[in-house]
């Protein structure tokens, strides 16, 4: 039975370009996972979008000097492009600044109103005459109550690494125009996590068997020790979603709040866009859908704690006020599978200090399935990594082109140039010990690696594929068809249809990771069938304006079951081959090291 599987990986911010690290942290697993359930003939749903709202994208503007909007639309249509260009498949890319966003996060806040799970309180917050409004706690600075740095941002001081109350902050300014502001009340809305604690636990507790220590840790052991306390989930600022109460305007809920909600809100403009409204509750409204979220470290509170417990706190109220829809239970998150950090040249990646591989930049030399298995080899899943330009090039040269590219390559030319572009018509019941042995350790692949992207170790999933590649160079090397050919044709023959059976099985096992070259590898075998979709762009219109999003279309690959040993036949016609990868030269480390301005 195909499963529903949800794909949902972490809103980057409209603040900054994608670098390695992002990508080797959420986009990339997801996407592996992503296409290794539709090789596997899953329903899969891949979605996020641009992370529009919020502080972090209105600091970037006021630095580059422009609106908001510009700057979020900027960063947006840039996150396309790379994610077209280095294959991440999102069934939906959309943004946070849409029309069906604003109105799914408005209903998920009502419905937490009327259920009870909202309160609202007053308290006193940094206003600035100057400008007429309330400034968010980054944008006042001034001195440090506990060790007197005056550079202080008035919810944390860098000097001393303590969080701060703001209204203690000594002598504040505002960031904007340095003006100084005061003390006045202001009115939020808050979330009461701390009556939504024991679901928040329970829930963790369930998926303890399959979670990682690292996030369980963060996640159940923080609240375990801490509790949950509430948090406010409104804001004074106009950049956002409008909180949807009579006399609150002006004030937007908070962004992290809203972001989390894309989850949902991204799989529903799905369905509109395909024009079956009721599509995403494959993966909304089935309690056996998996959901997946594919973050960074540091969301981990977001998506075990402050996600789940909005979605267990609306219940089946969130249907009721979006659509008049009754009964309907949103499904709860499988897997958190957060990854660590990705460094560079075992320093921390630094946007501002230009210290950062960006995705965009390096695809410019490079092909985006050597950076992918690079990222992949090296994805930081239980501990940081490390992006080093020797290793790249050392693992690029040594294992994607001479343990898996040239063993392709070599054995395809051979059987097309030696057996007039077929594969060799053997008879298969000739096949040796040997041979049989070499193809049902390959085959054993399809459950061993398949296993390990099923349960997102996604390093071991390609570790094994790539130890299977070198058993069948291991197999070549003892049976040595390229001599074989001149004394025993017949022997040669049942060698390279062994080889190109375990080649084309391969090509498979390597595909969520290497999907560009898999393609290729698949063409080259003669196949008409393609092995994946394909990605394109366009444009939705709503009443906030037009949008671009990134979408994938499945096209004949739709639920075909690539995920099975290759049942290549003798004598089938293949095509025209050609190399996959690129060796790369040493002087490619220099010229890197010296673009970090080493
Ligand atoms: N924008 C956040 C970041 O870049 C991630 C948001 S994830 C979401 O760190 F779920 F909240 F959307
Ligand atoms: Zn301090």
């Amino acid at each position: 039975m195909p499963e529903n599987i949800l794909i949902a990986i972490a809103w980057p911010y409209a603040n900054a370009e994608i670098h390695v690290g992002n990508i080797t942290g959420s986009h990339l697993p997801g996407d592996i996972v992503a296409r290794y359930h539709r090789l596997n003939g899953d329903n899969v749903l891949m979605i996020t979008g641009t992370d529009s709202h919020g502080t972090p994208v209105t600091i970037a503007a006021d630095k580059e000097g422009v609106p908001v909007e510009t700057v979020y639309k900027k960063y947006h249509e840039g996150f396309i492009e790379l994610f077209q260009q280095i294959g991440i498949s999102y069934d939906l890319y959309t943004s946070t600044h849409t029309e069906n966003h604003f109105k799914v996060s408005q209903s998920i806040f009502l419905a937490l109103k009327e259920n009870g799970f909202l309160f609202t309180k007053v308290e006193e917050q940094w206003y600035s005459p100057a400008a007429g409004k309330f400034l968010p706690d980054r944008y006042v600075e001034g001195t440090c109550y506990i060790c007197g740095d005056d550079n202080a941002r008035s919810d944390q001081c860098d000097k001393c690494g303590n969080v701060l109350e703001p209204a203690k902050l000594i002598n504040p300014r505002s960031k904007v125009d340095g003006s100084t502001p005061e003390l006045r009340d202001t009115e939020h809305f808050y979330i009461d996590l701390s009556k939504l604690e024991p679901d928040v636990k329970d829930f963790l507790r369930a998926r303890a068997s399959h979670m990682r220590d690292t996030v369980l840790g963060e996640s159940l052991g923080k609240i375990e020790a801490e509790g949950l306390k509430p948090r406010p989930i409104t804001r004074d600022l106009d950049w956002g979603i409008p909180v949807p109460v009579k006399k609150w305007e002006g004030k937007c809920l908070y962004v992290w709040f809203e972001a989390v909600i894309g989850y949902l809100s991204a799989p529903i403009e799905w369905s509109q866009l395909t024009g079956d409204k009721n599509a995403w509750k494959k993966w909304w409204a089935d309690p056996s859908a998996r959901q997946f979220h594919f973050i960074g470290k540091d969301n981990i509170f977001f998506h075990t704690s402050l996600w789940p417990a909005e979605l267990m706190g609306v219940g089946e109220k969130f249907a009721e006020i979006f659509n008049g829809e009754k009964g309907v239970k949103l499904t709860l998150p499988y897997d958190v599978p957060a990854n660590q950090f990705m460094n560079l040249q075992g320093d921390k990646i630094s946007g501002s200090r230009n210290w950062a591989v960006w995705g965009r930049d390096a695809l410019t030399r490079y092909d985006p399935d050597a950076l992918r298995y690079y990222l992949t080899v090296n994805m930081p899943e239980s501990k940081d990594s490390d992006w080093d330009w020797n290793e790249f090039v050392a693992r690029n040269n040594g294992e994607l082109v001479a343990t898996w590219g040239n063993l392709a390559n070599r054995v395809l030319s051979f059987a097309y140039k030696h057996w007039e572009g077929f594969v060799p018509a053997i008879d298969e019941s000739a096949l040796r010990p040997a041979d049989l042995s070499l193809l049902s350790a390959i085959d054993e692949g399809f459950n061993t690696v398949g296993e390990l992207y099923n349960t997102v170790k996604l390093r071991d999933a390609l570790r094994e594929s790539l130890r299977l590649a070198t058993e069948v160079n291991r197999y070549l090397d003892a049976n040595a068809p390229w001599t074989a050919i001149k004394t025993d044709r017949d022997a040669a023959a049942l060698t390279i249809f062994t080889a190109l059976k375990a080649i084309d099985s391969l090509k498979v096992l390597l595909a969520p990771v290497l999907p560009f070259t898999s393609a290729k590898l698949h063409s080259f075998f003669g196949y008409e069938a393609l092995l994946f979709g394909e990605q394109y762009t366009e444009t939705a219109t709503d009443s906030l304006g037009e949008h671009t999003v990134l979408r994938y279309r499945a096209g004949q690959t739709a639920s075909q079951l690539f995920w099975k040993p290759s049942s290549l036949k003798p004598g089938h016609a293949l095509n025209q081959p050609g190399p996959l990868f690129k060796k790369l030269e040493e002087k490619v480390i220099e010229e890197e090291m010296a673009r970090l301005g080493k």
